[in-house]
């Protein structure tokens, strides 16, 4: 069901029923959420490229749909982590995918048994490099 704009609560619901990826890795009935290690990797991915010096780099512009930054051998795999989104992204089309990206490494976390982990929109804008990157680390 499409949501509000600013609804992440709708988000997270439509994310967690992606976590559960039967036949990806090492998913059985004990162990579900087999999309989650991967959908943490791509939050990392993403906003590990911020480089504070010089403000560039991170989740902002979501880099990884194209050839050059998706091509990098460094983010091979990380393919499916976005397949895995792309439903999520078709049901909530106002979120962006740097932010899709980056909530779904935090509820992937806290759905696997970690913590619960900061998110925010910050400044008004959701495209924040530094933002998204505070809010995966929060
Ligand atoms: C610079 C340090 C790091 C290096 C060199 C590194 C390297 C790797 C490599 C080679 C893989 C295996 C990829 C594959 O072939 O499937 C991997 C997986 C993974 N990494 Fe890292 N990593 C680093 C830091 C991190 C950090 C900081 C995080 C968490 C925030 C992280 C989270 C993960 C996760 C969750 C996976 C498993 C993904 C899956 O099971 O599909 N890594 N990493």
């Amino acid at each position: 069901m499409p949501s509000t704009k600013g609804d992440f609560t709708a988000v997270r619901k439509s994310i967690i029923k992606v976590l559960n990826q039967p036949g990806y890795d090492n998913y059985d009935d004990d162990v579900k959420h087999s999309a989650g290690p991967v959908l943490v990797r791509l939050a990392w991915h993403a906003a590990g490229t911020y480089d504070k010096e010089t403000n560039t780099g991170g989740s902002d512009g979501a880099g990884m749909r194209y050839e050059a930054e998706g091509g990098d051998p460094a983010n091979a795999g990380l393919q499916h982590a976005r397949v895995f989104l792309e439903p999520v992204k078709q049901e909530h089309p106002w979120i962006t995918y740097a932010d899709l990206w980056t909530l779904a490494g935090v509820v992937a976390i806290e759905e696997m048994g970690g913590p619960k982990v900061g998110f925010g929109i910050f400044g008004g804008s959701s495209e924040i490099a530094l933002t998204n990157y505070l809010a995966f680390l929060t």
